[in-house]
């Protein structure tokens, strides 16, 4: 088959860019990694780009398909070249550009190094009897446990555009990895430090991490469930941990989000009073409804019964979040009404039971 594709060039000594179009003779199996290959091979010696395993598992080939991240040996060329399309490669976002499709992964492995990727045990004398973790304990962390350190997520994050200092996707499921891992001693100092300014609270939620990852590691999940931990720990003094709080006090008690409250629970009263003039805006076109007395939804009886079901069932922390992907991870699969529409969602053959508290674990 035929194929053609835009790349950027980039010399970092003369500090140019350009766009070039080349056009290879490939096989119809051919991956975009492949089709580098031959425009390195036969046109274009110079053109740089990383590469290893080519399948899916060093993580080396990240880079920019028509402006989203991919790796290049996963992607088949096959549909885009009979479609007649000309894909534009480019180097990966969010990261300093080295040479045409290399970027310099130092800032990327500086924030890895930051969450601590290593297991503290705490323990003087490891033993000789192996630590054996309950399959439902490594449910909550298998996502993360997947990542390749491509570096794709890292690419989409528009929180780290705006602050490059935000430790990002891939950090952070990394540091979800070992707070989800029973036999991580260090928990709740890697909670406060990944807390902190730049920390978990500052994602905002795009969700482009999950898109984009390769591996359906769902970082953005991760940072869910990291905050969780941090809420039931007791870790709460961002602004983003108050707010989350605030949102499950006002559906708790009202099966509403009493907005009114939401900025001074969540800024405090003496920050609060600088939104004086926009809340006073929004009275005058009646976009704020009177806190007093707040506004109870008729069914609220159902959000309570909800509420202590989640705490009941210990779904408080990450626990739950992974539980919750569970079932709805059956929903999805059993759509089609299939063999996984004739099980459940737990048992044998099919997802792994909820760990629920006083339960041993089911193997
Ligand atoms: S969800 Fe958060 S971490 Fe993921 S890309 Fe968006 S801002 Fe970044
Ligand atoms: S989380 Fe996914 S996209 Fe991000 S570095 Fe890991 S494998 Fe790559
Ligand atoms: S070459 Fe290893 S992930 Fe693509």
């Amino acid at each position: 088959m035929q194929v053609a594709l835009k790349i950027w060039r980039y010399d970092a000594v003369k500090g140019e860019r350009a766009l070039r179009e080349y056009e290879v003779d490939a096989p119809e199996e051919a991956t975009l990694l492949d089709c580098l290959d031959i425009v390195k091979d036969r046109l274009d010696g110079s053109l740089a780009y990383r590469k290893s395993c080519r399948m899916m598992i060093c993580g080396s080939c990240g880079m920019r398909m028509d402006g989203a991240a991919v790796l290049a040996c996963k992607v088949r060329m096959y549909e885009i070249a009979q479609a007649g399309q000309v894909p534009v490669i480019s180097a990966m976002g969010n990261l300093p550009i080295v040479k045409d499709l290399v970027v310099d992964m130092q800032p990327f492995w500086g924030k890895i190094r930051a969450v601590q990727p290593w297991l503290e045990p705490g323990l003087s004398d490891p033993g000789e009897t192996e630590h054996v973790v309950s399959q439902e304990r490594m449910d909550v962390i298998h996502k993360e446990s997947l990542c390749i350190m491509c570096g794709c997520c890292v690419s989409e994050c528009n929180s780290m555009e705006a602050d490059p200092e935000f430790l990002g996707p891939a950090a952070l499921a990394k540091g979800m990895r070992f707070v989800g891992d029973p036999r991580d001693q260090a928990t709740v100092e890697r909670l406060q430090s990944y807390s902190e300014e730049h920390g978990i609270w500052d994602c905002t939620r795009c969700y482009f991490c999950n898109e984009r990852c390769p591996k359906g590691v769902d970082p953005r999940d991760a940072i869910a469930k990291l905050g969780a931990e941090a809420v039931k720990e007791g870790i709460d003094s961002d602004m983003g941990a108050k707010h989350a709080k605030w949102f499950v006090t006002s559906a708790k008690t009202t099966g509403w989000l009493r907005e009114t409250e939401l900025v001074p629970k969540t800024q405090g009263i003496a920050k609060s009073l600088k939104e004086v003039t926009f809340a006073m805006g929004l009275l005058k076109h009646g976009k704020v409804p009177p806190p007093f007395p707040p506004h109870v939804a008729k069914h609220v009886g159902e959000a309570r019964a909800l509420y202590d079901l989640v705490h009941e069932q210990d779904r408080d922390g990450a626990a739950g979040i992974a539980q919750s992907e569970k079932a709805l991870g059956h929903l999805e699969h059993a759509d089609d009404g299939g063999e996984a529409a004739a099980r459940g969602p737990y048992g044998d053959g099919s997802f792994a039971k909820p760990f629920l508290p006083g339960e041993e674990p089911t193997v």
